[in-house]
């Protein structure tokens, strides 16, 4: 599906990222860890062509779309949920969903589907994003970039500053759509890892150090790398 094959990624002059190889499959959840400064973001932004990458491949479905700009590649399937959620704070929620839509294929009408994995968003319908906790709004930029239908679904981590109850059901929501999609997470929380992902890549100084199944990795070394 996504296929990350030697990526270089610099902002200015500086190399941040190094050599990456990453791969994230439909039915599954990929997981890229690492502690703050590690370059995931990065790693994220070079995916949506936000960012200077000279060298390597980013490949989607074996078609290379490391020359396409932005808009291109959301338009080729990629569905990007940037840290901090970004979601419009002087929109309403339905206005924020309609967004949504319309970057996958103009004008469209909100499947019940979406109200019935997110039933929060049908209750606020009407309320603007800055009035949702933020919980609520990673709920609204989450159901926002599904509605454009993506093949490969990016959220840079999701459980940022969210309570407990919440980030159990974005887990719960994030299993159930990976049978349609390849979902690809940056994460911290460890914890929240370890449940959801199918893989993981472990990231330090701009490059994958470990990886493997959750259930094959050196669970010590793991944290020892966060910790660091
Ligand atoms: N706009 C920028 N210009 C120059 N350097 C940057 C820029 N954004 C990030 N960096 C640098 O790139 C490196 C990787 O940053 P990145 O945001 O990818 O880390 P991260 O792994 O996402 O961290 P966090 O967990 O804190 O979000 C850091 O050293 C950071 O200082
Ligand atoms: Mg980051």
């Amino acid at each position: 599906m996504l296929k990350l094959t030697d990526l270089n990624a610099t902002y200015g002059e500086g190399m941040i990222l190094r050599k990456v190889n990453l791969e994230a499959l439909k039915g599954k959840v990929t997981c890229l860890v690492g502690r703050n400064g590690a370059g995931k973001t990065t790693t994220m932004r070079a995916i949506m062509g936000l960012i200077s990458t000279p060298n390597g491949n980013i490949k989607l479905d074996n078609k290379s779309i490391i020359k396409l700009p932005t808009y291109e590649r959301v338009k080729c399937g990629i569905g990007y949920v940037p840290q901090g959620r970004e979601i419009f704070p002087q929109l309403t929620v339905e206005e924020n969903l309609l967004l949504g839509l319309e970057a996958k294929n103009g004008k469209g009408v909100i499947p019940d589907s979406i109200y019935e994995t997110f039933p929060i968003l049908k209750e606020f319908l009407h309320r603007k994003g800055d009035a949702l906790s933020g919980g609520q709004q990673q709920q609204l930029a989450i159901a926002r970039a599904i509605l454009a239908n993506p093949k490969v679904l990016i959220l840079d981590e999701p459980t940022e500053g969210i309570q407990p109850s919440i980030i159990q059901e974005i887990g719960r929501v994030i299993t159930k759509l990976k049978s349609d999609m390849a979902v690809l997470i940056v994460e911290q929380y460890l914890e929240f890892v370890l449940e959801i992902a199918d893989y993981c890549y472990i990231m330090e100084n701009g490059r994958i150090t470990i990886e493997g199944e959750p259930d094959n990795l050196d669970h010590d070394a793991l944290q020892a790398t966060m910790s660091l």
